[in-house]
C-alpha cells in the first residue's frame, strides 16, 4: 500500500480528502490536541525519514509559518518524499481575497465553514474565532499567489508545479512532483487529487 504524509492535517482524516482513500495515511501536526501519529513543525520533520513517503498532502498550513520558514518546510517536503513523489497542497490565495478587501470586505462573512461563517480578515490573518479561544497555532504568518508558491516549489528543486487559483474558494491548489512526468500522468494525478 502506497503511503503520504498529511502534513498540518488538524482533525483531518484521509477520508475527508480526494484521491487517498486506498492509502496508509501518517498524520503530521504540531498541535497535539488533533492526536497526530507524529509531533513536529513544517519546519524540522526530522522524525520523518528521507524518502520516505510516496505522496505528501499539506491543506492550509503553510500558510501558518513566517515567510522565511517557507522555504525550510518545502526543503522538508522535498526531503522526506521519494523520488517519484508528489506534493498536493491548497492554501489560501491572496490575489481573491484581496479583490474582496478591495470592495470593501473585510469582516463579512465570504462563505461558511465548518467552524463558521469564514471573512478575508479570518483568511488574511488566522480564524479570528479559534485565536481568541486561544489557539494561536491557527495565526497566519504569510500569504501565496499561485505564481509565487509555485516558484518557492520550483526553486526547491521540485521538477513540475501545476494547479490554479480557484477564486470562488479563495484557494490555491497545487500538485508538485519532485520528477518530470508526462502530460498523461499530470492528467491522472490533476483528475485524482485536484477538485
Ligand atoms: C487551518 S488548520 C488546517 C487543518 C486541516 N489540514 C484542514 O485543511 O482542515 C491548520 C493546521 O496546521 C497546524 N499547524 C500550524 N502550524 C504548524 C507547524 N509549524 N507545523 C505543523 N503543523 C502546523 C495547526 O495545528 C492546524 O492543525
Amino acid at each position: 500500500m502506497k503511503n503520504f504524509l498529511h502534513v498540518g492535517c488538524g482533525p483531518q482524516y484521509k477520508d475527508s480528502l480526494k484521491g487517498f482513500k486506498d492509502w496508509q495515511e501518517i498524520r503530521f501536526d504540531i498541535d497535539p490536541k488533533v492526536k497526530p501519529d507524529i509531533l513536529g513543525s513544517l519546519t524540522d520533520m526530522s522524525a520523518v525519514e528521507d524518502k520516505s513517503v510516496e505522496a505528501l498532502y499539506s491543506s492550509h498550513n503553510i500558510e501558518h509559518l513566517y515567510p522565511h520558514e517557507v522555504p525550510k518546510a518545502i526543503a522538508e517536503f522535498y526531503r522526506v518524499l521519494k523520488d517519484d513523489g508528489f506534493v498536493v497542497i491548497v492554501c489560501p490565495d491572496l490575489q481573491s481575497v484581496a479583490k474582496e478587501i478591495v470592495n470593501g470586505k473585510l469582516i463579512e462573512a465570504l462563505y461558511e465553514s465548518p467552524m463558521g461563517p469564514i471573512s478575508a480578515l479570518d483568511i488574511l490573518y488566522g480564524h479570528v474565532g479559534s485565536i481568541r479561544g486561544g489557539n494561536t497555532y491557527m495565526a497566519h504568518k504569510s500569504g501565496f499567489t499561485f505564481p509565487v508558491l509555485s516558484g518557492l516549489f520550483r526553486e526547491a528543486g521540485f521538477g513540475i508545479t501545476f494547479g490554479a487559483a480557484i477564486p470562488s474558494e479563495y484557494s490555491i491548489w497545487m500538485i508538485c512532483s519532485k520528477n518530470e512526468r508526462t502530460q498523461q500522468e499530470l492528467n491522472l494525478l490533476a483528475s485524482e487529487f485536484l477538485p
